[in-house]
């Protein structure tokens, strides 16, 4: 297996192989230096020039080229050591040179950190902008978050389950992604804006603890904290209540932060509770940013924010859930909702996480009185027809023995956003849609083959189509 070459100094006095590309060439007299790079980081490669095969094939490489050398692992002279690289102790002297690919100049610089670059350009080439270092940090930190919170939840006795993507609608709050069935024309899957119903039923299949590093869709406006697609760490827990949600999520993000970010300081433990009443009376918005030094980017201010109203009256002068039509009322208001009264007034037993100004994650302990859920739906106006249609097998489910359960969905991507100290989430995502949800590297979304869209039984309105 090729070495990571951050691992070189191991091999001093060695002669090995190394992989990689060629980061930049610096020609001092008759000594060719190169800085040879991988995702692991850089060592510095120094061809002399008594081969002069060697030599000349050395004056051939540039940028990017990618690169087989072999050569011995040596202590640099005193005046060359650079103490801040990993690697800057040590230099190869190669002895062999393998050229694997030559490289086109790239379209913009891959050495700084890439804020300054056109975005449009950045996601043209994801692929190059992706090896610069700062990018493929965030990528290898987001997996080792993801593996830390799955051994976490897993050594608790929770069990990640994959839920489907060609579902049907789920009311979250956002428009869903149609999908056009083949097999059965007119019809259409959604993708699911969050596996919502799924855990729900994995409750009613007896689970008890499920999780899921789940990818969600919702056909939004973009924003710096919003992707059409992005991923949750998804979780449900029967026979709970909301001090033991509150409790677990908490102890998974301070030991989160404690054993991968030892650098940064938690502004108070345990969280600070906000009802929803009190955020807004104090901050007028209900994800606070509480940090009391804004400037020190180590300082992370989490907090809860509870007792949200479970209904708001929309525009047309109906109800509309706040957050999750699945939500239970808080047991005192329980009355209310059945009865279908003081609607205005009831709260919800739903919790958000907020960490320096971002929701972070929201949940809830749900509703699983089936009555009481009906109750929810004719509130929001649903006739006996569309809540049969829409949520018939959710009813049915509840029916059939349910377990109390409640649970939570971290946003993923704004979490490793703020811990890495990025502006916008699509730093940390590897493939990223544009402010305007389109993928310019693989050109999506695109028209498709006329013959693909008449296999759906699907016509384009042509007025619609862009010029
Ligand atoms: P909610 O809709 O609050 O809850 O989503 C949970 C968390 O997901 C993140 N999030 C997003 N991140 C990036 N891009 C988006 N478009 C986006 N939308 C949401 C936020 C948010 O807090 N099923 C419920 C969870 C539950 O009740 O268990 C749900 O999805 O950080």
């Amino acid at each position: 297996m090729k070495i990571d070459l951050i691992e070189t100094p191991k091999h001093l006095g060695k002669k090995i192989d190394l992989f990689g590309w060629i980061d930049a060439r610096r020609d001092h007299g008759k000594l060719i230096f190169f800085d040879l790079r991988d995702r692991s980081g850089k060592v510095q490669l120094v061809v002399t020039p008594e081969n002069e095969e060697l030599h000349k094939k050395a004056e051939t490489l540039r940028p990017e080229w990618v690169i087989k050398a072999s050569g011995e692992v040596k202590k640099r002279p005193q005046n060359m050591i650079n103490e801040k690289e990993p690697c800057g102790k040590i230099e190869i002297n190669v002895s062999k040179l393998e050229i694997l690919s030559e490289a086109k100049t790239p379209p913009f610089d891959l050495s700084g950190d890439g804020y300054e670059i056109g975005e449009e350009m950045r996601m043209q080439y994801r692929y190059l902008d992706l090896r610069r270092a700062r990018l493929m940090k965030n990528l290898i930190v987001r997996d080792k978050l993801i593996l830390f919170i799955r051994n976490y939840l897993s050594n608790l006795g929770f069990v990640e389950i994959e839920t489907p993507n060609l579902s049907k609608s789920t009311p979250e709050g956002a428009r869903d992604y149609l999908v056009p069935s083949r097999l059965h024309p007119g019809n259409f899957y959604a993708l699911p804006q969050s596996p919502q119903q799924y855990k729900q039923l994995l409750m009613a299949a007896g689970v008890e603890k499920y999780f899921q590093i789940a990818r969600c869709f919702r056909d939004e406006d973009t924003r710096g904290d919003r992707q059409p697609e992005f991923t949750q760490l998804d979780l449900e827990v029967s026979f709970t209540t909301r001090e033991e949600v509150i409790d677990l999520n908490e102890k998974l993000l301070i030991e989160l932060v404690k054993k991968n970010y030892p650098e940064k300081i938690i502004q108070e433990i345990p969280f600070p509770r906000l009802s929803y009443k009190e955020a807004m009376e104090k901050y007028g918005i209900d994800r606070p940013d509480l940090r009391t030094d804004k400037n020190n980017p180590n300082l992370l201010s989490f907090c809860w924010i509870i007792d949200f109203p479970f209904f708001e009256i929309t525009g047309e002068d109906k109800w509309t859930f706040t957050h999750n039509p699945f939500s239970a009322p808080m047991p005192e208001f329980m009355d209310d909702l059945l009865k279908q009264k003081n609607i205005g007034d009831i709260v919800a037993a739903q919790y958000d996480v907020v960490l320096n100004g971002f929701e972070i994650g929201g949940g809830s302990i749900r509703n699983h009185n089936p009555e009481a859920l009906r109750a929810v739906f004719k509130i929001m106006g649903f006739s006996d027809e569309r809540i049969e249609e829409n949520f018939g097998h959710m009813l049915e489910a509840f029916s059939f023995g349910i377990p109390p359960h409640g649970g939570i969905a971290w946003g993923l991507d704004r979490l490793v956003t703020t811990l890495q100290n990025e502006p916008n989430i699509r730093e940390v995502i590897a493939f990223p849609k544009t402010g305007d949800g389109r993928d310019l590297m693989m050109h999506a979304p695109s028209e498709v083959d006329p013959a693909q869209l008449a296999e759906l039984g699907i016509e384009i309105k042509k007025s619609k189509k862009k010029k």
